[in-house]
């Protein structure tokens, strides 16, 4: 039996869960709001969908009552608020900083074994703020940005590409931030050929360009932060961890020396297995994307700074 608890009921939880049970990610899912009746309202209305489809997973939604999300597997941090058009992630910390942090005390008092994966904006603050605010072992904590934003570079490459979005690779590593994050142009491909040998290198500098503001993009369209791929792209974090896929999903994940950065949270790519962030691999990056890494980490050591006075 696989239990995951969801916190936060707004769209991007809601998803999450959606998700979870479409696609069966796991048998018992609880999803959690302090809005009375938000939770209990989406989940009925995804039980009566699942039920259309004829799926098995149960899911409850609660509101703000822990003790049913007791021996959760895993929970998805998606508590806060989300950004409005023209706002960046990092802006967000005043607010979210003291509810990720109250709701993660929560969770770890009923699920002292969970896995974490911290959704919540700016996410690799959070996600850091989770590891300063606990004593977890490092490989329990998962920010999930990078899967998002990887999702979006291989989005775009396909576009770009005019090719099955399934046969395109791309991962996208440093800050989930609209200036931090770096798609690995390099790295990117076409059924195992190098996309920079198929399309010229300034079409490809614009798939990079338009997947880091490609959260922003969405904001604009949409009025509020964007909530499918944020929310399947939690799940597949979800799917890795309770499967033991051992995927290689880039997250955040705290560095001790990896990438010569250290005492923050950062994209890179990651072993995804039962036990969490199972491995972290070393890419071989070339100077230019080193000096784009050492940035971005700086960047985010930044807004960690920030963390002091919002908590
Ligand atoms: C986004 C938010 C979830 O990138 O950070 O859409």
């Amino acid at each position: 039996m696989s239990k995951v608890t969801v916190v936060g009921a707004g769209n991007v939880g809601a998803t999450v869960a959606n998700v979870l049970v479409t696609s069966q990610i796991a048998d018992e899912v609880v999803l959690i709001d302090i809005k009375e009746g938000v939770s209990e309202g989406k989940a009925m209305d995804i039980n009566q969908a699942a039920n259309i489809l004829k799926l098995k997973t149960r899911l409850i939604g609660v509101t703000n009552d822990y003790e049913k999300t007791n021996n959760s597997d895993v929970v998805v941090i998606t508590s806060g608020v989300p950004r409005k058009p023209g706002m960046t992630r990092e802006e967000l910390i005043g607010v979210n900083a003291k509810i990720v942090k109250s709701v993660t005390d929560n969770v770890l008092a009923h699920s002292p074994n969970a896995v974490i994966v911290c959704v919540a904006n700016p996410m690799d603050t959070m996600t850091y703020l989770i590891h300063k605010t606990t004593n977890l072992p490092k490989n329990r904590i998962i920010g999930m940005g990078g899967a998002l934003d990887s999702a979006r570079f291989k989005y775009f490459l396909s576009l770009a590409l005019n090719a099955n979005f399934n046969e395109v690779e791309g991962m996208v590593i440093g800050g989930h931030g609209d200036k931090t994050m770096i798609p690995l142009t390099r790295y990117a491909a076409y059924r195992g050929i190098p996309a920079s040998t198929l399309i010229p290198a300034e079409q490809l500098a614009t798939v990079a360009a338009d997947t880091m503001v490609g959260g922003a993009t969405l904001t604009k369209l949409l009025g509020t932060s964007a909530w499918y791929a944020p929310g399947a792209a939690s799940a597949s974090v979800v799917a890795a961890v309770l499967g033991d896929t051992k995927a290689m999903i880039p997250c955040s994940a705290l560095l001790e020396g990896e990438y010569g950065e250290s005492d923050l949270c950062i994209g890179v790519p990651c072993i995804l297995g039962r036990n969490g962030i199972e491995k972290i691999v070393e890419l071989d990056l070339n100077e230019e994307e080193k000096a784009l890494f050492k940035a971005s980490a700086a960047a985010v050591h930044t807004t960690n700074a920030a963390l002091k006075e919002a908590l």
